[in-house]
């Protein structure tokens, strides 16, 4: 499916073709684990971390260690990286020693030069402006719960950032209608919204771009937000607040959406802020799928680009 040296930097990079074909592959890999086990047999992913995480870490690490690799974890506070070594010196290296890398980082473009010195595919495992992971993450839950991907109406309420910027892209590369609802201030970034009306041209599906909950959700199936104050933004959280009253996933709000809609966040969650617990903790949020699901679709990730 992929040919030659592939990074997972962005969604974007991707055909509509190829992405239903990793969700495809995901989804199989789920139902027959054992089938892959030694896919990735002797083979090493570095894992470059200078923010927090439990599901990302945790999910890669797991998933290379079940397709017969290893994974090794590397705290930018620990490696040299971290005092100076300039970031193409240290893709030069690692790839003498690795086969491939999965990074966690604030700047996007510190994520690209890593990408542009290594000779071994590089993932994206979330900058201050994508999470492409986890998106496939999301797309594999709802195929796997609505039994398709194409067509249906997607609602994100809350904060333009990371998580909104690539669920628009991928929403708008697979042909599913994109609808957000951001504050005044914290609207997407102007460069993906032009990436996102370019994709929805050619697979023909709406995108509403709001200020306003209600409208997003209406008639929504498949509903998702995101925590306010993403990680290197806590000085900001009291303002934050007062901006994002009014954006909470309530029960009220999601009366709006279709009554079989599913609920998604890529968690953490903070309960009474972004979602209120009876949504998150109802029957329609399949929360816990799709955390699960970032295990399988990194597994087709790696699969795809380091076998
Ligand atoms: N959703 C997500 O990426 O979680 P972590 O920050 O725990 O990795
Ligand atoms: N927007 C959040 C996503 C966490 C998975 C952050 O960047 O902190």
């Amino acid at each position: 499916m992929i040919e030659g040296k592939k990074d997972f930097l962005t969604v974007n990079d991707f055909s509509r073709e190829a992405l239903m074909e990793l969700i495809r592959l995901a989804i199989k890999m789920k139902k027959s684990k054992a089938d892959y086990k030694n896919s990735l047999s002797g083979k090493k992913l570095g894992m470059i971390f200078t923010k927090s995480s439990t599901r990302t870490r945790v999910s890669f690490e797991a998933g290379i260690y079940e397709l017969g690799g290893m994974g090794i974890f590397l705290n930018t506070n620990d490696i040299q990286i971290g005092r100076g070594e300039p970031i193409a010196d240290t893709a030069k290296v690692l790839s003498r020693y690795l086969d491939g890398i999965m990074i966690r980082t604030f700047a996007h473009s510190d994520v690209e030069q890593l990408a542009e010195h290594a000779t071994i595919p590089i993932i994206n495992g979330l900058t201050d402006y994508l999470h492409p992971c986890q998106v496939m993450a999301d797309m594999m839950t709802v195929q796997e719960h609505k039994g398709q991907i194409g067509g249906l109406n997607f609602a994100f309420i809350g904060d333009g950032n990371n998580m909104a910027h690539s669920l628009g892209l991928l929403c708008s590369k697979l042909g599913v209608n994109f609808a957000i609802a951001t504050p005044d201030g914290y609207e997407m970034e102007s460069t993906v919204v032009s990436k996102i009306n370019s994709n929805s041209k050619l697979t023909g599906c709406k995108v509403l771009i709001t200020d306003d909950p209600r409208e997003a959700i209406r008639n929504a199936d498949v509903v998702y937000t995101d925590v306010w104050t993403s990680m290197g933004q806590e000085k900001e959280s009291e303002q934050r607040l007062k901006a994002f009253a009014g954006y909470c996933i309530d029960s009220k709000l999601v009366s709006l959406a279709k009554p079989d809609y599913i609920f998604l966040h890529c968690l953490p969650a903070h309960r009474g802020e972004e979602v209120a617990a009876e949504v998150i903790d109802g029957p329609n949020s399949v929360v816990w799928d799709e955390a699960e699901n970032r295990l399988h679709a990194q597994k087709a990730i790696m699969h795809e680009l380091m076998r």
